[in-house]
């Protein structure tokens, strides 16, 4: 189904609600308005190059006659502004309009009272890391978006999701926190883990900086191999080797040097001979230095 005859309006105008903006507004769209409650925010949309977005200076102005309508606000405004929207009777009421929140921890059930006002209620969370506009208008594209909701807005959830050029993936409501559970892994337990190899790497005397660029290729080098195979087979190094002499004396230095550090070392090192023994066979027999204490 086309959509592009529709009025688009994106409350919010922080890093993903921008790029939206910015997004949908490049493709069909009869219009693209945007809102923020701070009108400063706005500037950043003012100043783009290239493309043609009503900025509304009322929630109200916002959301009268648009069709589509995404709250891209902090999660924790979510409810809040539902309510608000509730409030806003608009032109035509909510009947039929399809409205999405952004968030990956909530369902839709959080936009109920728009739901009750007769709106074709979403959650459509781009699983993206997205972290200024300029990032966020390049990651948003080609990236995937879950949705959850009401059937009605599965078709003009599809078409914004094909204008971004990203893959729709459908969920259960009830999914919805073990698939944000497997987004924090994937991605902010991820960087915890880099901020963690900084820190070892630190510990032979390099600043910070010139650690992380010493690493990055080593990170590239998995992504890409993660890229062409899965975990079991993307996994190299001493564990899979099982090589207990090498992971004894890692946990000999951290208990000198990161004490505070041994016990997600032991913990990660039971992963990766759990994951290991599905590629090379071994096992937690293999690794008497982690049965110890240190
Ligand atoms: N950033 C990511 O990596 C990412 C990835 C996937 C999904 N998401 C989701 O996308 C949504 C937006 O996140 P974000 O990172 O873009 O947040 P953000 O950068 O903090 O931007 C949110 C904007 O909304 C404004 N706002 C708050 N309440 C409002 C209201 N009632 N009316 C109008 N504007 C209001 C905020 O103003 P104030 O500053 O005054 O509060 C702020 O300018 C969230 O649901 C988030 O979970 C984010």
């Amino acid at each position: 189904m086309d959509f592009s005859d529709k009025t688009v309006a994106i409350l919010g105008s922080g890093r993903v609600g921008s790029a939206l903006a910015i997004l949908l507004s490049r493709n069909r769209f009869r219009e693209v308005r945007a809102y923020d409650r701070n009108l400063e925010k706005q500037q950043t949309l003012r100043e783009w190059p290239g493309v043609t977005i009503v900025l509304s200076s009322t929630l109200s102005e916002a959301v009268t006659g648009a069709d589509l309508i995404f709250l891209a606000v902090q999660d924790r405004y979510i409810s809040e502004l539902a309510r608000e929207l509730a409030a806003v009777s608009g032109e035509a009421g909510w009947q039929g309009k399809f409205v999405a929140h952004l968030s990956g921890s909530l369902t839709s059930a959080v936009l109920q009272p728009l739901a009750s006002a007769g709106a074709l209620t979403c959650s459509l969370h781009p699983l993206q890391s997205l972290a200024g506009v300029a990032g966020a208008v390049e990651g948003l594209a080609g990236s995937c978006f879950s949705f959850e909701g009401d059937s009605g807005a599965l078709a003009p959830a599809e078409f914004v999701v094909s204008v971004l050029d990203g893959h729709l993936v459908p969920l259960k409501a009830d999914d919805k926190v073990l698939y944000h559970a497997a987004a924090v892994v994937a991605s902010n337990f991820f960087i915890v883990l880099e901020d963690m190899a900084i820190t070892l790497m630190s510990g032979i005397g390099v600043d910070r900086d010139t650690a992380r660029r010493m690493l990055l290729p080593l990170i590239r080098g998995s992504f890409e191999n993660l890229e062409r195979v899965d975990p079991v087979e993307a996994l190299t190094g001493p564990i899979v080797r099982g090589d207990d002499r090498t992971v004894a004396a890692h946990l000999e230095t951290l208990a000198d040097k990161f004490p505070d550090y041994l016990k997600a070392y032991r913990l990660l090192a039971g992963l990766n001979i759990e994951l290991a023994g599905q590629k090379s066979g071994v096992g937690y027999a293999d690794f008497p230095s982690l049965s110890g204490n240190s």
